[in-house]
């Protein structure tokens, strides 16, 4: 039921606080701010490679975690659309883990990469929002989101919930292998623990959000810039808006931008940048002043330190709370998803039920 909501999208959007608090609880232990995870027959300190496999917006849920399982637990990642995974023959050595994700648990591609796995002598360990799915019953290590059923086709409150059991995940990692004290633990427990007042904080921006969005629709293109972990955040909003939207629009590394897409710039294609103030700030700003120079016309999404050094000259801004960057990702998705959903309302689109889209893609 979509109750006082126009869309299944935007109460999906609506409801990130409550089911990323609600699968944060079912990992995280308040008593002790440590992680808990199921219990799993493979000694996680033992794994020296993760295999991560996924679609859409699953995968950049999976590229966002790589700088986590990397940063944390030093752990070497390699990860791969479902698609490509299996045609490409990975190397995967005896005993290692594989991990999937997915919303549905149905996608024919990515069931195909977890049963190759498997038969390459893995183990599976599956982030999965429907606990009676096909992916789930064949894990190892089940890691449900406690999302709830996602209605909308376009992927939301799935996003933050995999990302909030990524996180506790690649804590968890860390500490097996001795590379994250407990006391580091117990700050990354906190951090994650803030995600869903930061989300409701996000949330509290929607009106200016709607109100930016007529600058956005008459658009033929779009382009979304981000840096680090907040790359992937690019690509999915840049996933989102072509979806329900129909604008065409790309996502790229913000300093990927001189090396060919900045040759699209001109005064009619508005330029997402997404940029939380810190260590990789100064860098997105001046790839966003080279864009700005070339007539681009930028909105500028990030906190209030942020903004206050760099709004100068963009057409909009959008401000986020301050947050730690490990809930930067959660936090940031909410902006993103907001300006599809609204660009979206604007065009007259059919929010839910895009065309030639399927919630389940159950053919490879
Ligand atoms: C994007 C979207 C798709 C799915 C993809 C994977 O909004 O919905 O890109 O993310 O089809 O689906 P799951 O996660 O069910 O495997």
């Amino acid at each position: 039921e979509k109750g006082n909501y126009r869309h299944f999208m935007q109460k999906e959007i609506f409801e990130q606080p409550t089911v990323v608090a609600q699968t944060l609880s079912s990992y995280l232990r308040r008593s002790d701010n440590s992680v808990a995870l199921p219990q799993f027959d493979v000694d996680l300190s033992t794994i020296r490679r993760l295999t991560i496999v996924a679609c859409g917006t699953s995968y950049y849920a999976g590229m966002v975690a790589k700088y986590w399982f990397e940063h944390f637990a030093r752990l070497p990642v390699d990860i791969d659309v479902a698609s490509e995974f299996r045609y490409r023959d990975p190397v995967l050595e005896e005993g290692g883990l594989a991990l999937f994700i997915s919303q549905s648990g149905e996608t024919a591609d990515t069931l195909a990469a977890l049963r190759h796995c498997r038969k390459e002598g893995q183990k599976i360990a599956v982030v999965v929002n429907v606990p009676t799915s096909t992916m789930a019953r064949e894990a190892d290590l089940l890691l449900p989101t406690h999302a709830g059923p996602e209605i909308g086709v376009a992927s939301t409150k799935a996003f933050t919930c995999q990302l909030a059991v990524l996180g506790a995940l690649a804590a968890h990692m860390a500490v097996e292998k001795g590379r994250m004290s407990r006391e580091e633990e117990q700050e990354v427990v906190r951090h994650l623990l803030e995600a869903p007042a930061a989300l409701n904080a996000a949330l509290d921006h929607d009106d200016d959000i709607a109100a930016m969005a007529h600058l956005i629709a008459p658009a033929r293109d779009v382009l979304y810039l981000g840096r680090g972990q907040d790359y992937p955040l690019a690509l999915e909003g840049a996933l989102k808006l072509k979806e329900i939207s129909y604008i065409h629009a790309e996502g790229y590394a913000s300093g990927e931008m001189k090396h060919g897409p900045i040759a699209l710039i001109d005064e009619q294609v508005p330029v997402i940048v997404i940029a939380p103030s810190g260590p990789l700030f100064d860098k997105t700003v001046s790839n966003m002043e080279e864009v700005r120079a070339r007539g681009g016309q930028v909105v500028l999404i990030s906190d209030s330190k942020g903004l206050e050094q760099a709004s100068e000259g963009c057409i909009a801004t959008i401000e986020m709370p301050e947050v730690h960057p490990l809930i930067a990702p959660l936090v940031y998705a909410v902006p993103v998803q907001l300006l599809a959903y609204h660009v979206a309302l604007v065009k007259g689109t059919d929010v839910d039920q895009p065309r030639n889209l399927a919630k389940s893609v159950t053919v490879e």
